[in-house]
């Protein structure tokens, strides 16, 4: 029988992986994707823990779909509400406590279960997905996958085992676990027949990556076990693949063989997300991070000698507990040495059960956002003068979806930015070279170039924040 499915995502990349992985798992018991939560038989909520904020935005949606729960029931039609992800792996109980309306919590490791899970629920009143390993997952899900376009994400790692003081990860998302490489190669095989031209590796310590190597082949450095950097280069030898980024990166984890994998691959684009979080040693320690602000200047430095367009991206925590206006000057200093092209930045929120949350010294509302919208302006700033340096060049553009406007296609840049063209439809997912003629805060525009440019690595030389040093 025809069922619909409404999922709503929260929070990173591997949830908007999960998600779809869930509508595969989905589809064979007859559950087309409905276009909204009203029109669903079934309504999953993946969800994010990482911030209090985001653990809060799930209660007030339950609060609304509770609503629109009893008006399908009125109706005399089904209507059962699920939350999946990380808030049900740490908050199970809490949920139902107070949304009673839930009928299924499962955390990120059993949604393979979802079936099995959704029958017990109906014959049980509810259910609640209990954890099992991260391998048994990815032996379970289905081979067969909705197409994510042209642009897609691939899980090759989950979990952590660093266990930074402010972080829920390593409780939510359990301990670091590799894929073997050979499902991966499979996985990157399939999704490139269906028309996928980038594929974006997930994990969230995606560079711990050490995933078994495929039988008969030799294993490399570490014997029988691939590294990132190794996965890389096999994937860029799978015909069609154009592109391969990879997120989220350790800074500890970023070895001599990744380093020179930007280097010697073509297809892995010039852009990487690697969070330093503070520019304090002291916070940095208190943090957990096992690295000094110097350790990650140097690690720009070797990936910027590897790769001299590389942009990069981090993530930043403002009002750590302990941190003074002397720490908060070190994050700018670094900020400005580096020069960043995109950056992610956060107030602290104390997370309950990690231990920063009990930490002395919690920093005042009022100091964290007088610090963050400091730390933003600077931030914005650099990427202003990224995107205004890319005016006047010729970039290839992956054209992943439709703009607003008719007859315009929007894509990415080899370094993340989002490019709007005007562009016939049928360049839908193509790679085409764009002549920037504009640039806001956020996103180029330009036009479609006439002549073909010459191979990236030429092209692209020496494109970083310009500007940022000045900021
Ligand atoms: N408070 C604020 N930001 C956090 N992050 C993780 N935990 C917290 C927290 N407790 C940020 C980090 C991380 C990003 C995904 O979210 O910067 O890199
Ligand atoms: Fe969280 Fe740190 Fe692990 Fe990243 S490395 S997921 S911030 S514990």
């Amino acid at each position: 029988m025809q069922k619909s499915v409404y999922i709503k995502t929260y929070g990173c990349q591997m949830n908007v992986y999960d998600s779809a992985r869930m509508a595969d798992v989905l589809a064979p018991r007859g559950y087309r994707q409905a276009e909204a939560p009203e029109d669903a038989d079934l309504i999953i909520l993946n969800t994010c823990h990482i911030r209090e904020k985001a653990a809060e935005k799930v209660y007030s949606e339950l609060g609304r779909l509770k609503r629109i729960k009893l008006n399908r029931r009125a109706a005399g039609k089904d209507a059962a509400i699920a939350v999946a992800g990380c808030v049900a792996q740490a908050e199970g109980a809490e949920i139902r406590r107070r949304a009673p309306a839930v009928d299924l919590v499962f955390g990120p490791q059993s949604y393979h279960r979802l079936p099995e899970l959704l029958d017990r629920a109906k014959r049980d009143g509810s259910a609640i997905g209990q954890d099992f390993e991260a391998d048994e997952k990815f032996d379970t899900l289905p081979e067969e996958s909705a197409s994510q376009g042209p642009s897609a994400f691939l899980t090759v790692q989950e979990g952590c085992d660093k266990f930074c003081t402010f972080c829920v990860v390593p409780y939510t998302r359990g301990a670091e676990f590799s894929r073997p490489a050979a499902a991966i190669l499979a996985e990157a095989r399939r999704m490139v027949a269906g028309g996928t031209r980038e594929i974006a590796l997930l994990g969230q310590n995606v560079n711990a990556y050490a995933g078994a190597a495929p039988l008969g082949v030799r294993g490399g450095a570490k014997g029988g076990v691939w590294g990132l950097g190794r996965l890389i280069r096999e994937l860029a030898e799978v015909e069609g693949l154009d592109r391969i980024r990879y997120t989220t990166s350790h800074p500890r984890d970023m070895d001599d063989d990744l380093i020179a994998a930007h280097a010697d691959v073509p297809a892995l684009m010039p852009y990487l997300h690697l969070p330093v979080q503070s520019g304090s040693d002291r916070i940095l320690a208190a943090m957990n991070r096992k690295h000094t602000a110097d350790d990650y200047r140097r690690t720009v430095d070797r990936l910027r000698a590897s790769r001299p367009d590389l942009a990069l991206s981090s993530d930043f925590i403002v009002g750590f507990p302990g941190e003074t206006d002397g720490d908060f000057a070190a994050t700018l200093k670094l900020v400005t040495g580096i020069g960043y092209a995109q950056a992610y930045s956060f107030k602290y929120s104390a997370r309950p059960g990690t231990p920063a949350a009990e930490a002395d010294g919690q920093v005042p509302e009022a100091v964290k956002a007088g610090r963050l919208a400091a730390l933003q302006q600077l931030l914005e700033a650099q990427q202003a003068a990224f995107n205004h340096a890319c005016i006047g060049r010729t970039m290839p553009v992956l054209l992943d979806r439709p703009g607003r406007k008719p007859g315009q296609l929007v894509g990415r840049s080899p370094w993340m930015q989002a490019v709007h063209v005007a562009a016939p439809a049928e360049r839908l997912g193509s790679i085409a070279d764009i002549a920037i003629d504009r640039a806001t805060a956020n996103s180029l525009a330009g036009r479609l170039a006439a002549a073909p440019a010459p191979p990236a690595r030429v092209r692209t030389g020496g494109l970083r924040a310009e500007g940022a040093r000045a900021a």
